[in-house]
């Protein structure tokens, strides 16, 4: 057993200078690896986001050869972290261009009004958590303590030191770095989470990173682990789905359709995503479509929406605000024995804006519907 322990130790230590930093995490923590590989964090590249190169290929950046994206799309790759001309196709670009590393050294979060910064901890091998029973503790991994003993639930990690000390693992500060707001070239803003605490007691990290089924690590047994998975294409987040609630009241014209947004951010906040309430009364056997409703932050110039490099100003704002309640009114009657199915969904990609950029992927193309209620009249 010791001299197992031992070799795992020995092939930890030597892969920590290997490029793939994440494969050191994997050995120890498989269920969470596996659940990144699925998130956007691990997509966030030019080589795996479809909507990323779109966008990139036709931006004035490229023509100089600058990826200025890097510090939030792919600070892990050192090589065009170090110099934003030097991007090319590597190992940490299709698979870990947000590391585990990456989102775990986040010490501080320095606040701009471009776009903030990403302070990270200059201690080696040390990682930011949270856990509430912890909270204001280190714990120190000694290569003193017996082999054994780091193999039992309270002695840490035998890769790495813990900080639980760090608010923004709690509040979710830890995020907004890369994901707070964007101005462009023109001091223009291009997108704002426009976050609102408001009464929730929900953070980014209790609503995106729920508890799952799952060992945090393999020497650690926990029925469950913070969800590492964020990605809200291809199929309805369902772990966000609760955070909406629709509802319907009837009145002397029609009804009113509502959409409480529980959220402590505008929702669908990106340019690019088209937002939409579709309602269709179901009567006698028949579908009958009532008007879409749609949602969405239309940037532009001159009163025309431009790609967000260009734009200047806002052409529209109907997107749903943080804890706001939206009501929409619909003048159809409805008749005893109706069904109203109300859908709430989104399209990662707005059509139009689909076909200028020439994007066909499935995955960004389609109606996503995030949450759906049928009212009995
Ligand atoms: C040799 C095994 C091993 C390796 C390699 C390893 N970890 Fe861990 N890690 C553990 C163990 C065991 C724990 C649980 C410690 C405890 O709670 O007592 C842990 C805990 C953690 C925690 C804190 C969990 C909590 O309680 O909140 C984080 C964050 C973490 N690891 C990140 C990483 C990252 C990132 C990597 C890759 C760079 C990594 N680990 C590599 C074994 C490892
Ligand atoms: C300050 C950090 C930051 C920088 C710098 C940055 N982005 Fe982003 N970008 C983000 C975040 C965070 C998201 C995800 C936001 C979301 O999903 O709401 C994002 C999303 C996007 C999307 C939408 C992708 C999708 O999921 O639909 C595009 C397109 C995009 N960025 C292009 C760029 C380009 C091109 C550059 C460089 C010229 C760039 N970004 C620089 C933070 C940044
Ligand atoms: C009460 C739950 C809740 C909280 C708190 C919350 N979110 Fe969300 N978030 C949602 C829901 C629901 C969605 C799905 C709708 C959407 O995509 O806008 C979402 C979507 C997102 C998206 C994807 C937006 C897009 O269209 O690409 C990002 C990025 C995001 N949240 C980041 C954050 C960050 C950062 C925080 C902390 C400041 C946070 N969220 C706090 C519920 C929450
Ligand atoms: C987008 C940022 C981000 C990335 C990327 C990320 N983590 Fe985390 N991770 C967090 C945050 C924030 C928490 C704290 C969540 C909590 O405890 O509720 C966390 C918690 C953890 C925990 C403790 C889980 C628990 O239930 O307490 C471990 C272990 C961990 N991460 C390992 C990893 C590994 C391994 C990877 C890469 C495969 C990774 N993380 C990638 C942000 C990130
Ligand atoms: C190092 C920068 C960085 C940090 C830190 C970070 N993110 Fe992200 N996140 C991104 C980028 C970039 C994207 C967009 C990826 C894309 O669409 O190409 C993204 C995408 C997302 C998405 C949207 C997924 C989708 O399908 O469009 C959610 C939700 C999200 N992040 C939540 C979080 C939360 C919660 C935290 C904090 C625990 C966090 N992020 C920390 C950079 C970051």
């Amino acid at each position: 057993m010791k001299l197992w322990i031992g070799l795992l130790l020995l092939s930890v230590t030597s892969h920590l200078h290997a490029t793939l930093e994440n494969q050191t995490c994997k050995a120890c923590h498989p269920t969470i690896y596996k659940e990144y590989q699925n998130s956007m964090h691990s997509r966030s590249s030019i080589y795996k986001d479809v909507i990323h190169k779109a966008v990139w290929d036709r931006h004035p950046a490229k023509a100089k050869g600058e990826y200025t994206c890097a510090k939030c799309h792919s600070p892990s790759d050192p090589s065009v972290m170090n110099d934003n001309t030097k991007l090319t196709d590597n190992k940490i670009q299709q698979t870990e261009p947000i590391s585990c590393q990456q989102c775990h050294q986040i010490e501080s979060v320095e606040k701009h009004a471009k776009s903030n910064k990403n302070i990270l901890t200059t201690k080696e091998k040390t990682f930011f958590s949270a856990d509430i029973a912890l909270k204001g503790t280190k714990v120190e991994f000694k290569e003193e303590s017996s082999f054994f003993g780091m193999f039992t639930t309270k002695s840490g990690s035998a890769y790495h030191d813990i900080d639980y000390s760090n608010e923004g693992y709690y509040n979710g500060d830890s995020c907004m770095g890369c994901h707070s707001h964007k101005q462009n070239a023109k001091g223009f803003l291009m997108c704002d989470l426009e976050v609102k605490q408001g009464d929730s007691k929900d953070t980014c990290i209790s609503c995106h990173m729920p508890q799952n089924k799952g060992s945090i690590a393999n020497q650690k047994d926990t029925v469950t682990h913070a969800y590492h998975g964020d990605n809200i294409r291809n199929s309805t987040p369902t772990y966000l789905s609760k955070y909406i609630k629709l509802s319907l009241d009837k009145n002397a014209n029609g009804f009113n359709v509502a959409i409480k947004n529980k959220a402590t951010h505008t929702l669908f906040p990106q340019s690019l995503r088209l937002n939409q309430l579709r309602v269709t009364i179901e009567r006698s056997g028949k579908a009958i479509k009532l008007k879409t409703e749609s949602f969405a932050r239309v940037i532009g110039s001159n009163g025309k929406p431009t790609m967000p490099w260009l734009a200047d100003s806002i052409i529209s704002d109907t997107s749903i605000k943080a804890l706001e309640t939206r009501k929409i009114s619909f003048d159809a009657t409805l008749e005893k024995g109706d069904t109203v199915l109300v859908e709430f969904g989104y399209y990662v990609v707005n059509p139009k804006a689909a076909k200028m950029l020439n994007i066909t992927d499935k995955s960004v193309t389609e109606f996503i519907v995030l949450t759906k209620e049928r009212f009995k009249i």
